[in-house]
């Protein structure tokens, strides 16, 4: 990845004098409640808060089982009778108006052109500068920006301010709110490549060779002679193509073709990156620079190859994911970004969906830096509601508008390898629906010739009987595993995509007992048992898409529901006070795997080996019970023992679909020692072991960080696993003991969490109850190198510290 700043950096040194990007990230006031009206140039912004974007005025809570209370049938759940929901959007105050002001730096206008970049903005952005409204940019999730030159006085202060508005019920989950992604000031010569203008397509693409074709949208007058210089370069900044070219600007884009032999190809495995660089001349002036980072490699999708990307056919791995990070809120932070995804790779997963929205830029470009392939998504409401207040209000006049923002802000990123134009959207089931549907694949069409569309849908047989589901470049059903049988033989593309899968539930830590699977269960604690055999009433349990991908050769794959917990909709406890965030997540909402981790990851993970043990060994007062115990891992035999004591030897099953993916003894006798599974390969050898023992009582902390050295930017995160542990080293299954943080040094407390989904306790403040013996918290740099010094208190527990570096 150094490699790829260094050839990002020696572009934008020449760019500099004539394209200038500036991220206003600091410096900025902020105002919540109910400023009506436009803004005023002499507004006094002096008792405001003072805040650095990306910011989420929301997350600091408190939790408040009234905010947006929503008395609603969720109709795609299944109901028909209105319940009160608390909890649906988080229960935090996302509503109602937020105001930011900032200064832009002073710059010299004189001939240059000014634009003003969002990443995203929540929601229903007005921008003004200097009192003056430049814009509105409904949707909350999109990339938008506007040129801003007219309004720039030449000499002086100028005043950018940016309302926001967040109604209630205008969401199914925690939206986040106020300029939670980056917001960037870009200068241009008069004559450049307008925003997001410049594009890289791979026509051809082969082992032994490339075509590039690189495209520029340029603000010129028409018939202005100009001369492009069109450089392709490796990560190292070497120079592997140029061409050189006069041109008359018509007003269609400028293309340039260029041919590289042996290309690196861009997959999950190997991630290869390139740059393209397109210098205009004015004569013999340098006029503009700009640059994209690009991958060469293909994707296909048909009924004989299924999902081909560089020809080979593949089932993808993927994951939906939420735009929340947790207790760090919607407001977007790189670090934060990578953990995520990395935790995701890491687990096998190849792809992400970034469900059901936009996702915002950073987290593409990590996408392609790492290797996850995406499924950028659009919206998940049409004109049709969901939500009273959601996208349906906007969706005649904007929808194009999104499409396109989405398409030509992302379409360099190779990771991206289909859009989403919906999710689950009541339109399958109505009259003209289809024509929708037609109307936004060919949006996505008309903008990206090279990437297949699909939409996740659930209503299967109305979608199929309404010619909905037939026009789409890929099927996608979410859920309905019963009806992908059907949905093939009717549908004629011949492969089925797992557009949204399993939503089985589960809390990190919480077994309960008898076992056996259940759909909507509940329980008096609103938790859900870790054995990963509880699904919703439509949902079902990660076999029953794996037994599909595995058995049917049309089943191109699946993303799961979700890779993370995130921050509203808990189901089952939808009506369950004080339940705020899902149960849905692989990993709970501070990022640690549940034990559904170690399922996906022995099936997903072909680098390294898997052998899980489920569940803890500390059950006191349940000695003579029946524990069961379930081993997720991707040998194929393994023998149990309790205390030395064998409980079998037992194989994987592929006649029944709990035993095919799992090893399960269910009727072990717990007695208090150690669980040891010894693990076989198919040859019957012994392959790995592994124990777990009974806990004694908890004696001290165990802290473990995802990084040790950070960068002294002000922004760079390290996340800290916090263990309760005794006095032996074990993990204490059920301390739920409250701890304190201090943080000194180039460092600064940021946020912590439990993944308790029914905890009230803000993450913000330096405090909180492990939950089921763990916790994560976050630490932030400054800007200054040198040490951070964390120490973590609990009562009657021995303290812990820790040293990172920041350099
Ligand atoms: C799907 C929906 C997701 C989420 C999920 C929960 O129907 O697309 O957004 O609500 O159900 O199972």
């Amino acid at each position: 990845m150094a490699v790829t700043l260094w050839a990002t950096m020696a572009v934008s040194l020449l760019s500099a004098q004539v394209r200038k990007e500036i991220y206003l990230n600091k410096g900025w006031s902020f105002q919540r409640g109910d400023i009506k009206g436009a803004e005023q140039p002499d507004f006094n912004d002096q008792n405001w808060q003072k805040i650095n974007i990306p910011h989420d005025w929301a997350i600091t809570g408190p939790f408040d089982k009234e905010i947006d209370k929503q008395t609603v049938a969720i109709t795609q759940n299944g109901e028909t009778i209105p319940s009160e929901k608390t909890g649906r959007t988080g229960a935090l105050p996302y509503i109602g108006v937020g105001w930011y002001r900032t200064t832009l730096p002073k710059e010299s206008l004189a001939g240059r052109r000014a634009s003003i970049i969002f990443d995203g903005a929540m929601s229903e952005a007005r921008v003004y500068i200097n009192g003056k409204e430049v814009g509105f940019w409904p949707y909350g999730y999109n990339s938008f920006h506007f040129d801003i030159t007219p309004f720039l006085g030449v000499e002086g202060e100028n005043v950018l301010a940016v309302r926001l508005e967040n109604q209630p019920e205008s969401s199914r989950w925690y939206p986040g709110a106020g300029l939670y992604r980056p917001v960037r000031l870009l200068f241009t010569n008069e004559i450049a490549v307008v925003p997001w203008g410049l594009s890289v397509t791979t026509p051809v693409v082969s082992d032994s060779l490339a075509q590039i074709s690189i495209k520029a949208e340029l603000n010129a007058h028409q018939n202005k002679k100009l001369r492009a210089v069109t450089t392709v370069l490796d990560q190292k900044s070497h120079v592997l193509l140029t061409k050189e070219a006069n041109l008359v600007w018509r007003g269609i884009p400028i293309e340039e073709n260029l041919i590289l032999e042996r290309p690196a190809l861009w997959s999950p495995e190997r991630p290869a990156l390139y740059l393209a660089k397109i210098e205009l001349y004015d004569g013999d002036r340098l006029v503009d620079v700009d640059s994209v980072r690009f991958g060469i490699r293909e994707v296909k999708v048909n009924a004989h190859g299924g999902f081909m990307l560089n020809g080979k056919s593949r089932k993808i791995k993927g994951v939906c994911l939420h735009h929340d990070l947790g207790p760090l809120g919607a407001a977007i932070n790189k670090a934060a970004l990578k953990r995520q995804l990395l935790i995701m790779k890491e687990m096998g997963a190849d792809a992400i969906r970034t469900a059901h929205n936009m996702p915002s830029p950073w987290q593409m470009e990590l996408c392609d830096e790492l290797g996850l392939m995406v499924m950028a998504e659009s919206f998940d409401e049409w004109k049709a509601a969901k939500c009273k207040n959601g996208y349906n209000r906007f969706f005649d006049e904007w929808a194009e508008r999104d499409l396109v923002n989405l398409i030509r802000c992302h379409r360099n990123h190779p990771s991206i390898v289909m859009w989403s134009i919906g999710n689950e959207v009541p339109e399958q089931s109505m009259d003209g629906g289809n024509r929708i549907a037609k109307r936004l694949q060919d949006i996505c069409h008309r903008e990206d010739p090279t990437r297949p569309v699909t939409i996740g849908m659930d209503r299967v047989d109305n979608a199929i009987a309404n010619n909905f589901a037939a026009l789409l470049d890929v099927p996608g059903l979410n859920y309905r595993t019963h009806r992908y049988q059907t949905a093939y033989d009717k549908l004629p593309q011949g492969f089925i995509l797992g557009s949204e899968t399993a939503s089985t539930v589960s809390s990190r830590g919480v077994y309960k007992y008898p076992v056996q699977p259940y759909q909507q269960k509940t329980y008096p604690d609103a938790q859900s048992s870790s054995y990963d055999l509880e699904s919703c009433s439509w949902s079902n349990l990660p076999e029953e898409d794996w037994e599909l991908q595995d058995d049917k050769p049309w089943v191109i794959g699946e993303f799961v529901w979700t890779g993370f917990d995130y921050l509203g909709e808990p189901t089952p406890y939808d009506q369950v006070w004080p339940s705020r965030s899902s149960y849905f997540g692989i990993c709970d909402l501070a990022g640690l795997p549940k034990d559904r981790y170690y399922l996906y990851r022995s099936k997903w993970n072909q680098e390294a080996h898997t052998l899980h043990l489920l569940p803890h060994w500390t059950w006191s007062g349940k000695e003579g019970d029946t524990i069961p115990v379930y081993c997720y891992t991707d040998f194929p035999e393994a023998e149990l023992f309790v205390n030395g004591v064998s409980q079998g030897r037992i194989k994987k099953n592929p006649a029944s679909k709990l035993d095919r993916y799992r090893l399960r003894w269910n009727k072990v006798v717990y007695q208090p020692g150690t669980l040891k599974v010894v693990a076989y390969n198919e040859n019957g050898a012994i392959a790995q072991e592994k124990e777990v023992h009974t806990a004694g009582k908890p004696s001290g902390l165990r802290l473990s960080a995802d990084r040790n050295q950070l960068i002294a930017d002000g922004v760079d995160l390290s996340f800290i696993t916090v263990e309760v542990i005794d006095s032996e080293g074990n993990l204490c299954p059920d301390a739920a003991i409250p701890l304190s943080f201090t943080v000194e040094g180039s460092g600064s407390f940021k946020a912590v969490c439990n993944g308790d989904a029914t905890s009230l306790e803000p993450f913000h403040i330096p405090q909180m109850k492990t939950f089921n013996g763990k916790l994560v918290f976050i630490v932030q740099a400054v800007e200054k190198k040198g040490a951070i010094r964390v120490k973590v208190s609990g009562a009657q527990l021995k303290s812990e510290r820790m040293t990172l570096e920041v350099e």
